[in-house]
């Protein structure tokens, strides 16, 4: 055993000890309310870098600030930028958690808490992996950098502002980008993700009469806002799940046979992958396989709908106003702009005259694809997780987004290496999110050799 796997193999509770600090401070990007636990969520990442050795600061962005360190530059060698995000998701509803969300947890191996795999303990296996290598070792023979944003849950603004100033550019300059903020095919297999799907992220606001009204007294004279807006969202995708936004599919590329083959292939439990939600079987794009579906084609959900009277029993209005969050998910050649334009138009065609209405765009980004062939980091990495994990990793694509990944990708001219540890039922997003512990403490092993893999 080398130095560092020693290091990595009698440093487990020290490392988990990390992750449960971090895991405790809320670190809710969308809430207000939980501004100053975002400052010091990033100085707790700041003073870790310190400690290490690492010159670390924070960038200031007009919401959340990014934590930036760096070991010292080594002229003619590559530079591996490490990525992750401090932010997590707002974790209500509350009562829906076995502990509380903000208080780590560990119950069959997994550790529960908000941000446990999305992202803070996925990124940390990368700053562990780094403290087993400089403490073992003398000096590193070439240069890492960390980024980790507070943005990306809400659309990763501020990130790719500084992406594109001059000072951004400077600094986050590299050769190849790592990121592990995706997942693993199935538990134990550990799997390079080389594509994932953009995204447009909208809110629709409806107002009709200047008053929620008496719908005895005016029903069947006015149009109504909640049936306006119901009716708009139902005409933006048909039976067979097609968007019928004109346009909308104008740059989707088509899918290679060689791709919807490999896909094929793939060890996927169908039934387990529906049941563990509680469902006998999916829905979607006819023409497409489940995979196909979540992975390369487009989207179109409402995430929320609000309209009248929520309260106890009836209320027989005409609410005044009614509004909608609805997102499309994007394929790598679609251009979030032109998505925009096409279903602004497409709502103003489709709008009744009485009803006044405001889109807002809140955020849109691109999707990705890493041109697999041509990069020079796969094999080190496929290596890395081989020797890991005792088998060679699967590639896929993923249906998520990670908004600056897009950019970073044709700003920065680097590939993003996607390398995720995460699993299907980690419950990201949703109440009693987890992280399975052999996960982290693989995914610190794995990043140490592939880091080790590079300095030789
Ligand atoms: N970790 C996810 C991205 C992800 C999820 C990748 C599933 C692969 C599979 C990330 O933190 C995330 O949730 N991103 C948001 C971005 C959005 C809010 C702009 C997403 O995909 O909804
Ligand atoms: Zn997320």
């Amino acid at each position: 055993m080398s130095n560092f796997e020693e290091f990595i193999s009698v440093n487990r509770t020290a490392f988990e000890s990390g992750l449960f600090e971090v895991l405790r401070i809320p670190s809710v990007s969308a809430d207000e309310s939980h501004l100053s636990d975002m400052t010091i969520c990033a100085q707790w990442f700041v003073d870790g870098f310190r400690r290490l050795g690492l010159e670390s600061d924070l960038i200031k962005t007009r919401r959340h600030p990014i934590v930036y360190a760096e070991t010292p530059a080594v002229a003619g060698k590559p530079i591996v930028l490490i990525y992750g995000h401090y932010d997590v998701q707002p974790p209500e509803p509350l009562d829906l958690w076995l502990s509380p969300p903000f208080e780590p947890t560990i119950r069959n191996g997994n550790v529960y808490a908000r941000g446990a795999t999305d992202d803070k303990g996925q990124f940390l296996t990368h700053f562990l992996a780094l403290e087993s290598i400089l403490k073992t070792t003398d000096s590193l023979p070439y240069q890492v950098k960390f980024v980790v944003e507070g943005e990306e849950e809400v659309g990763s603004e501020g990130l790719d502002e500084f992406l594109h100033s001059d000072a951004g550019k400077r600094k986050l300059a590299c050769d190849c980008i790592l990121v592990s903020d995706t997942g693993m095919f199935a538990a134990g297999q550990p799997t390079i993700t080389y594509g994932l799907r953009g995204i447009v992220a909208f809110e629709l606001f409806l107002t009709g009469p200047n008053r929620d009204l008496h719908s005895g007294t005016f029903g069947g004279s006015v149009s109504n806002p909640a049936i306006i807006l119901s009716k708009i969202l139902g005409k933006m995708i048909d039976e067979n799940g097609r968007i019928q936004i004109p346009h909308f599919y104008d740059d989707v590329l088509t899918l290679t046979e060689n791709e919807r083959n490999q896909f094929a292939s793939l060890p996927f439990d169908e039934a387990g992958f529906f049941s563990a939600i509680g469902l006998r079987n999916g829905f979607g794009e006819v023409g497409f396989s489940t995979n196909e579906r979540r992975w390369v084609r487009p989207t179109f959900d409402i995430n929320g709908i609000t309209a009248g009277y929520q309260g106890e029993g009836s209320k027989t209005i005409i609410p005044s106003k009614s509004s909608a969050k609805f997102t499309f998910r994007l394929v790598p050649a679609q251009n979030p702009e032109s998505i925009v334009s096409n279903v602004r138009e497409f709502i103003g065609s489709v709008m009744p005259e009485g009803i006044t209405w405001e889109l807002v765009v809140q955020h849109g980004a691109a999707g990705m694809r890493l041109d697999l062939e041509n990069s020079r980091f796969v094999l080190p990495m496929s290596n890395a997780l081989e020797k890991t994990f005792n088998r060679k990793p699967v590639f896929i694509r993923e249906g998520g987004s990670i908004p600056i990944v897009a950019n970073f990708n044709s700003v920065l001219g680097a590939d993003v290496l996607l390398v995720g540890w995460g699993q299907d039922d980690d419950a990201l997003h949703s109440p009693n999110e987890k992280f399975s512990l052999t996960s982290f403490h693989a995914g610190i092993l794995a990043s140490a050799r592939f880091l080790n893999e590079l300095g030789k």
